[in-house]
């Protein structure tokens, strides 16, 4: 039993949970993750390990309430305890040795984007944020982001933040302007599309975190197997970081989608539950 030492409400459906894991917080690397299982019940869904503190042995795990699982981790509070989190699993991100890179969150994917800006911080690499989100008011991470980075950027659908727009409209005028050896992305499967599309014109070096459905998270099922450079690769042990330029997001979009109607339905009997 893992149990729950800190709890914050980031926006109306983002939550960060601290969690004493001692191993994995000695072990884990920026771009690895957990898996989490609530209880002896429950499914196991992946979640990127958003910070770590060795010393203290917590993890901290940044997540959207978007369904069952999610919903339910939401409703947990400090004291709590869960069935299991294991972990450290993935590969941990590979940096490289860049002088100045660009790192971008979208949305809930600021989570996984935080750890990676803050090793390339630690390592002394001039590092770029841009964040994009719908609107001013889900906006998360910014204090802690900004302590990382050189300069900060945030973007909104809407405008009622930062520049309107999307992250790409920064992302072209900064690298047209500078020269960038590295662009992390991290966020909705179309951002990270669009982001190597952009990165592919000027040849950058760019990394994206993806996140089909894990069962396992050991390279043992196939479910999470996505298709990098015409090969098949299982996100869980051959990533989930990979090289952005590689991916073809098209059917990772249509293998995400695949037990939508499942999804629904099970969140529905949640909400039949939480209303007795
Ligand atoms: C390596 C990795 C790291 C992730 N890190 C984060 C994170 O830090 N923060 C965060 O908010 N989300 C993260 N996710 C996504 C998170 O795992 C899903 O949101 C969660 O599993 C949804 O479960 P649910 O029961 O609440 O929702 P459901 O209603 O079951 O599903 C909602 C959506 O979540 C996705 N999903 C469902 N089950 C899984 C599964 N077993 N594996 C992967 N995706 C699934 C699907 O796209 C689905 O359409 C990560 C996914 C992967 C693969
Ligand atoms: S989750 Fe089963 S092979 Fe990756």
């Amino acid at each position: 039993m893992y149990k729950i030492t800190e709890k914050k409400v980031l926006n109306e459906q983002v939550t960060s949970l601290t969690i004493e894991a001692p191993f994995i917080a000695r072990k884990v690397k920026p771009g690895q993750f957990v898996i989490v299982r609530i209880d002896e019940k429950g499914e196991r869904i992946p979640l990127t390990v958003a910070d770590f503190d060795g010393e203290k042995g917590t993890v901290s795990i940044i997540f959207q309430a978007v369904g069952y699982t999610t919903k339910k981790l939401a409703a947990l509070s400090i004291g709590d305890f869960v069935a299991d989190c294991v972990g450290p699993l993935g590969l941990p991100t590979e940096f490289g040795n860049p002088k100045r890179a660009i790192v971008i969150g979208g949305g809930v994917g600021c989570a996984i984007a935080y750890p990676q800006a803050k090793a390339l911080h630690n390592m002394g690499v001039k590092t770029d944020v841009i964040v994009g989100f719908r609107s001013k008011n889900i906006v998360i991470l910014e204090d802690e982001m900004r302590k990382v980075c050189d300069n900060y950027y945030v973007t909104t659908d809407d405008g009622t933040y930062g520049e309107k727009g999307f992250v790409t409209n920064v992302l072209k005028r900064l690298i047209s302007a500078e020269k960038y050896d590295l662009v992390i992305a991290i966020g909705p499967i179309p951002m990270m599309k669009f982001v190597s599309l952009t990165t592919k014109e000027s040849g950058i070096k760019t990394i994206v975190s993806l996140n089909p459905i894990m069962i396992d998270g050991t390279g043992m099922c196939g479910g999470c197997r996505v298709t990098v450079g015409g090969e098949t690769k299982f996100a869980c042990v051959d990533g989930p970081d990979f090289d952005g330029h590689l991916v073809d997001y098209d059917s990772l979009m249509s293998r995400n989608g695949f037990y939508r109607e499942e999804e629904a339905e099970h969140a529905c009997r949640l909400g039949a539950y939480n209303n007795g």
